[in-house]
């Protein structure tokens, strides 16, 4: 995507100091767990957030983005604090705040972002933007930033200054990714492992599917989830869900907060098998029944699914998948299906079907290749 660094040319007179990028992401598996101390096992997307960028001449930054019609925004970087800036600049607005509060320093920019991650699907196009706009300050300002302490900036961006109290998956996601591996990631001490990932070796293909829900109250939803999460813990004396064994969950006298807690636990099991199969060279088919059960929990205990996602993953199932879930944080966005190559159409036609019969608008379909994390394009 050199075209931002045209679209700068054009309208500043002049080539960028440099073009950056931080791709989206898709979670194989591990819902839910990252603010419980949990396990995870993204990977990243070649779809990417791109910015091209330079020190600005006077003492204002204007950041411009090729999905925002209505222009650019104004701020300045030396002094922007939360509440200052919102809308989507906020996700550039407020990683110069973090990146300032972490100690580095912060010149005022001129910034031109485009990005083909879609956005509101499930596949943290707010946390590649984040990044994408760490790794040009730290470009910018000629500064060295280890990817995980960048991914702890990009997420006080996200919970400080937009105000969305998510864990830090996405973010470590988009700056640890790299091409044939998940992430396998430990939201504990945030520690990283890299999984092979090599499908097309076995004759197999993830499918992303793109269900295009609208995603109702999803922001308070989310929180309401991670209330549960913390409830539960305290109930059962222990610092993070993390710490819980299935045989506490009989501790909880309350049937939604036990269900919850269950959610966790039990898919903190599931990442750590689905590790384990991985790891050991066995077949990904052998991964399917786990990705199924991790839909089921989300859907039965966690209560993050809506009908378009169940249908989907159904549909897929049926079409010829070796096993479907919902992949993000809920209520709408993508599925992943685990498919043999021979069956991709199969799987495809299936699920437009399902959602021609109930008059739904078709869902988006494309391959899920993991691909490399955050860095300098040009
Ligand atoms: C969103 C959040 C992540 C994570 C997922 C659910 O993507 O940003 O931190 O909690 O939901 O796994």
């Amino acid at each position: 995507m050199t075209v931002v660094a045209d679209a700068f040319a054009a309208r500043h007179g002049g080539a960028p100091a440099g073009v950056w990028f931080a791709p989206g992401r898709v979670n194989l598996i591990g819902e839910h767990t990252d603010y419980n101390d949990g396990f995870v096992l993204p990977f990243a997307l070649p779809h990417r957030a791109v910015v091209a960028a330079a020190p600005a001449t006077g003492p204002v930054s204007r950041v411009r983005s090729a999905q925002e019609p209505a222009g650019a925004v104004e701020f300045t970087a030396a002094s922007v604090a939360p509440g200052d800036v919102g809308g989507w600049a906020a996700y550039v607005a407020g990683t110069c705040w973090a990146f300032r509060e972490a100690g580095y320093p912060v010149g005022e920019v001129v910034l031109e972002l485009d990005s083909d991650v879609p956005v509101g699907a499930g596949l943290s196009s707010s946390a590649a933007v984040e990044c994408a706009v760490g790794v040009a300050l730290a470009g910018l300002a000629g500064v060295q930033v280890a990817p995980t302490e960048l991914a702890r900036i990009a997420r006080r961006a996200e919970n400080e200054f937009v105000g969305a109290p998510t864990g830090g998956m996405d973010q470590m996601a988009a700056v640890h990714g790299r091409a044939g591996q998940l992430v396998f990631l430990d939201t504990r001490d945030d520690t990283v492992e890299r999984v092979p990932f090599d499908l097309a070796a076995h004759g197999l293909e993830l499918l992303v599917i793109d269900t295009r829900a609208p995603h109702a109250h999803a922001g308070g939803e989310y929180g309401a989830r991670r209330a549960d999460c913390e409830r539960a813990a305290a109930a059962l004396g222990v610092p993070a869900l993390r710490d819980a064994v299935p045989a506490d969950l009989d501790r909880l006298p309350d049937d939604r907060v036990r269900r919850r807690a269950r959610h966790v636990v039990t898919e903190n099991a599931r990442v750590l098998e689905v590790v384990r199969l991985l790891g050991a060279g066995a077949d990904p088919r052998g991964i399917g029944p786990l990705l199924d059960a991790s839909h089921t929990s989300m859907r039965d205990d966690f209560e993050i699914t809506v009908p378009h996602v169940d249908v989907a993953v159904e549909a897929a199932r049926a079409g010829g998948a070796t096993g479907a879930r919902m992949t993000g944080g809920g209520f709408g966005g993508c599925v992943i299906a685990l498919c043999p190559e021979d069956a991709v159409g199969g799987v495809t036609a299936a699920v437009e079907r399902a959602y021609a019969e109930r008059g739904w608008a078709a869902p988006a379909v494309f391959p899920g290749t993991p691909s490399d994390g955050a860095g300098r394009l040009a």
